[in-house]
Formats: C-alpha cells, sequence, structure tokens
C-alpha cells in the first residue's frame, strides 16, 4: 500500500508531541490505518525554536508552499488563530489534502463555511482536539448521537480557568502566581486573555452547540463573561455556602425546539455536584439528551500530550478515508435554528 502523506502546520506545545507519537508510535499508526504515514513536511515561523526531537529536516518556514505540494493526504493545523491559517486550510482543500485541526477560534468563527468547502473538495475536515483536549465530544455529537436529539451541553470546558479556580480555591494561591503555572504547565493559551476572558471556552461553546443541535452557531452568537471579575473573596464566601466556582459553557435548546442558545460564565456550584470535583485543567461536560439520557464526559482538557491524542485519533480516521477513497461527516445536516446568546428569561 502507498504510504500516506501528512504535512504538519505549526510545531508548538500540541505540534511537537504530534511529531513524537508519529515517530514513536509509526508502526502501530500504519497497523490501525493500513498503510504507512510519512511526515512529509513542517511548517514552522521561527526553526530555531522547535523543541528537542523534532526532525529539523522536515521544517520549512513556508507554509504555503508546503499546502501546496499537491501529494499531500493529510495537513494537520495546530497555529492557531484566524488567518494565515484559514487560506492555508482552504489551499490544502484545493489541493486535495483533507485537514485535521485543533483550531477553535477558527472552527467557532467560520465552522460551516470551512465544512462547505471540504465538502466541495471531497475531502475531509476533524477538529476533535479544539473541544476538551483529550476528551471524545466532537465524534460522539457527530457520529454516536447523530440519531438522538440533544438538548443540553453543558459544563467545564476552560483547562486553565479550571486550575485558576481550583488553586484559588484549594491552595489560596493568588490569581496570578494560579495563571503563571497554568501557562507554565502548557495549559493556556498564547495569549491567555482568550482563557481567562472566556473567549476559548465561548469558541468551544459555539462549536458544541452546532454539533449538538445542527445549526450554526458563531462565538458572537455567545454570550461571555470571564474570570477577571472573580475575587478570591468571591470564592471565599462560595466555600462558607458550600459551593465553589467554575466557568462554565451552557448551551441548549429552547424547550419549543425553535431556538438554542450559548453561554460561557462563572457561576457558583455545591460541592456535592460533579462538576465541583473538577481539578486543575481536567474538563467535564454533560450531554443530555432525549432517548439517551445524561452523559458525561470527562478528562484532561488541556496540554499537549492529551491534545495530540485527540489530533492523531483524527488523523488515523482521515487516512483510512483518504485509503478508502471515501470522506467522513458533511456539513449537510445544518438547519438553521435561530441562535441567542441568553435565550429567553
Ligand atoms: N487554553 C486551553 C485550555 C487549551 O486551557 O483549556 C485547550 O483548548
Amino acid at each position: 500500500t502507498r504510504p500516506l502523506k501528512v504535512a504538519l502546520l505549526g510545531c508548538g506545545v500540541v505540534g511537537s508531541e504530534v511529531t513524537r507519537i508519529m515517530t514513536t508510535q509509526s508502526h502501530d499508526l500504519a497497523e490501525r490505518i493500513g498503510a504507512p504515514v510519512e511526515l512529509a513536511g513542517i511548517a514552522v515561523r521561527r526553526p530555531n525554536r522547535v523543541r528537542a526531537g523534532v526532525p529539523t529536516e522536515l521544517l520549512t518556514t513556508d507554509a504555503t508552499a508546503l499546502v501546496k505540494r499537491g501529494d499531500l493526504d493529510v495537513v494537520i493545523e495546530v497555529i492557531g488563530g484566524i488567518e494565515p491559517v484559514r487560506t492555508l486550510i482552504t489551499t490544502a482543500f484545493e489541493h486535495g489534502a483533507s485537514v485535521v485541526s485543533a483550531n477553535k477560534a477558527l472552527l467557532a468563527a467560520d465552522g460551516a463555511s470551512l465544512h462547505a468547502k471540504a465538502v466541495e473538495h471531497g475531502v475531509d475536515l476533524y477538529y476533535e482536539a479544539a473541544v476538551a483536549g483529550a476528551i471524545p465530544l466532537i465524534r460522539p455529537l457527530r457520529e454516536s448521537l447523530a440519531g438522538d436529539k440533544v438538548n443540553r451541553v453543558l459544563g467545564i470546558v476552560n483547562g486553565t480557568t479550571n486550575f485558576i479556580l481550583d488553586k484559588m480555591d484549594s491552595t489560596g494561591a493568588g490569581y496570578s502566581e494560579a495563571l503563571d503555572e497554568a501557562t507554565a504547565l502548557g495549559y493556556a493559551e498564547a495569549d491567555p486573555t482568550a482563557d481567562v476572558e472566556g473567549f476559548d471556552a465561548a469558541a468551544k461553546a459555539a462549536i458544541l452547540a452546532g454539533i449538538a443541535f445542527h445549526t450554526r452557531v458563531t462565538i458572537d452568537d455567545v454570550h461571555r463573561e470571564g474570570l477577571t471579575e472573580v475575587t478570591a473573596a468571591d470564592i471565599a464566601s462560595a466555600r462558607k455556602m458550600g459551593c465553589t466556582v467554575k466557568l462554565l459553557a451552557i448551551c441548549e435548546r429552547a424547550a419549543d425546539g425553535r431556538s438554542v442558545t450559548a453561554r460561557v460564565h462563572p457561576a457558583m456550584i455545591p460541592l456535592t455536584h460533579p462538576l465541583a470535583s473538577v481539578r486543575e485543567a481536567y474538563n467535564a461536560v454533560f450531554v443530555e439528551a432525549e432517548a439517551a439520557g445524561r452523559l458525561m464526559f470527562y478528562g484532561p482538557g488541556a496540554g499537549g500530550a492529551p491534545t495530540a491524542s485527540a489530533v492523531l485519533g483524527d488523523l488515523v480516521v482521515a487516512c483510512r478515508n483518504k485509503l478508502a477513497g471515501t470522506t467522513g461527516a458533511g456539513e449537510s445536516a445544518y438547519t438553521r435554528l435561530p441562535v441567542s446568546p441568553m435565550g429567553d428569561v
């Protein structure tokens, strides 16, 4: 069988883990896919800054030339942000490559049109890593629950803010001390404002709501409040009331089924609630579906290795589809339910 060619865009915390696993587990990956996978190139901005173990002979600073090669089966995108990534992904589609992305900002801004472009070019777009790191959520919503009716998706989808709140609550650490620790552990975004102001969670809420309710939701549809107004005193008084503070993402279908809402804000949770026991950078998401009932997804929601696990799962599926000459989930399920940030209050 011919080897499948894969390019990697970005080689930071997640990208270097992807490279490491692709190299060390190449035999297992080939067996699971049914063909060997070859890393054809790695686009980075600063080649002299890559982590040890990344094969330097594959590095290039010309991401555009890499995605235009024309012989790529899959492009993995772990750069983040909207441009130039949107153009690079579109170019990859136009040159016949499927795309695996961890890019929540882009998917939350433009997911529907990217799906449409993938369908137009007969390739795949997968992004399990964009929401809640290693926890399978996109595929269960897109596939396992595709025959059910999801009414609510609720939970903790940002590891950095959960880590900060947990440290402040359990050790009495100050806000900036806790944030520095989350950054050092590789949980926070390049600009942690995205985490603490709730943009990261709002992007994830938009992606989850779109898939769960089969409608188009963008980050602009999500009501957003971050952590910056939460003080140590708030956390201490929550504790006195038998509660803790968590940053929650809540996506709901209206009772009449005719609209959906999505919001992100800090909330007081009773210590007896399962979400109260979600510690450090872990994430937990409840999905409520009509036939399935209440499901809980829980696990490491941030960090290089857990996020790389989700990327590699998508890579295996995209490669299998390439070999079989088929594509996975398309965009056609999108309906047009109206979306409002807070719903009817
Ligand atoms: N900064 C994100 C978080 C990384 O803290 O959850 C995972 O998306």
